[in-house]
């Protein structure tokens, strides 16, 4: 009998069990795991609720008063920047009779004011509205409720669980590396917004393999050197290349990667890559589209690579030198994602004068657009009663069954992997 959860959503576990069960190593995943309802409201509890999700980048949140909502599954958050600089989340839900309090998805205000009988929030969350005459209970026990968020050199993550999956290890090791990429002194250049037909979990299996590069994204193959992993033969050179990237990436201070794509933890990974030779960064053909950023821009020296996060179920990002690419995915149903596309320059570039929004958005914009038509002919594919999970290359899908496995250790009561991680 499906039975309601805490976090709002409602599924039968015993049948969740058993579906566990029925899953083949080596391949993909059953056809319900992609296409049934009861399956998604699982995913929204096991996974959405528990794990740190990517909700945007504190340099979109610049001023006191600067906020922003995200609609999350049953709950819309409110992210803001207080007087005092600290950035902090709420549940958007009024503690009156529960309307939802900001309406819009960005602004700036003093304070939030509930749209319904005019209840008035100051940016730490707290009710200003006097109530204890009227109302019987003191206004200090009703300010917004505060949802957890963590910010990793200026990537915020926010977290619905009140017993969340532990972060400090993710924390650390990502900061290790973004630190360098300047995205505090960042902005949004260009934002993209898409509706996507296909289940959270085949954008990022997507996402997880390049072994579709060659056939799907001839920009990303171009300017990419590690896509020719997947080509007999050129695995060496790509060895090779790495190589000589690190040495590069070592006389600048900075953190080195691996020629693999390998996970750096278990719901996260973080490494820096070399573009092919003569790129600078990931633009079409290579050549610079914006001023350079953080590290690279204090020691006006490029390093023609790319730092490459990805951080389950919800983020990746590829920052060149001079601007960083972010997604964030949103589950909405069972076959749909909306998923948006950030492009970040340094805060002080000029549109027009310093970088122009028609060269630096395509490498990333049609790489992203060429995968989802390959997620929505996926999820259109794994719909057919005739699917069946077919099997995984055995040396260039191991990510995907990383993230497959790590999915199914949270359905089935959380990874011992995840904790151990930490
Ligand atoms: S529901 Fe918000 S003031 Fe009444
Ligand atoms: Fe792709």
């Amino acid at each position: 009998m499906p039975t309601d959860r805490p976090s709002g959503y409602r599924f039968d576990q015993e049948r969740i069990a058993g579906l566990i069960a029925t899953y083949r190593h080596g391949g993909p995943l059953p056809r319900d795991f992609y296409i049934d309802a009861e399956v998604f409201q699982a995913d929204m509890d096991r996974i959405w609720s528990r794990y740190w999700l990517y909700v945007g980048h504190a340099c979109m949140l610049p001023n006191p008063g600067d906020w922003m909502t995200w609609k999350i599954g049953l709950s819309s958050i409110v992210v803001v920047r207080g007087r005092d600089g600290q950035i902090r989340a709420f549940h958007n839900t009024c503690r009156h009779r529960g309307a939802r309090v900001c309406n819009e998805e960005t602004g700036n205000s003093r304070g939030f004011r509930c749209p319904y009988h005019g209840w008035a929030y100051d940016l730490e969350g707290k009710l200003t509205t006097r109530t204890m005459a009227e109302f019987g209970v003191p206004e200090s026990t009703l300010g917004l409720h505060p949802v957890r968020l963590r910010d990793t050199s200026g990537i915020l993550w926010i977290n619905l669980s009140d017993d969340p999956v532990p972060f400090d290890g993710a924390h650390e090791d990502l900061a290790s590396r973004l630190k360098h990429q300047g995205l505090y002194d960042a902005k949004v250049a260009v934002e993209r917004r898409y509706t996507v037909k296909a289940n959270w979990k085949l954008v990022f299996e997507n996402n997880r393999e390049c072994l579709h590069c060659p056939v799907a994204h001839p920009e990303y193959t171009s300017g990419t050197y590690d896509v020719a992993r997947v080509m007999p033969g050129l695995a060496e050179g790509v060895v090779k290349q790495t190589e000589l990237a690190n040495a590069r990436f070592r006389a600048l201070g900075i953190d080195t990667g691996d020629a693999f794509s390998a996970m750096t933890g278990a719901f996260w990974r973080s490494h820096r890559t070399p573009l092919m030779e003569g790129w600078k960064t990931q633009s079409l053909g290579g050549t610079p589209v914006a001023p350079l950023m953080g590290h690279f821009r204090d020691r006006n020296t490029w390093s023609d690579g790319t730092l490459r996060t990805t951080v389950f179920p919800n983020f990746w990002q590829h920052a060149s030198d001079d601007h960083a690419v972010s997604t964030r995915i949103t589950p909405i149903d069972a076959a749909t994602c909306e998923i948006v596309v950030w492009w970040f320059v340094h805060k002080d570039a000029v549109e027009g004068r310093d970088y122009d929004p028609a060269k630096l958005t395509p490498f990333w914009e049609r790489t992203s657009e060429q995968d989802w038509f390959i997620c929505e002919a996926n999820q259109q594919g794994v719909t057919s009663p005739r699917y069946v999970p077919g099997p995984y290359s055995r040396t260039q899908e191991g990510n995907v069954q990383h993230f497959v496995d790590w999915y199914l250790g949270e359905m089935a009561g959380g990874s011992p992997k995840a904790q151990a991680a930490e």
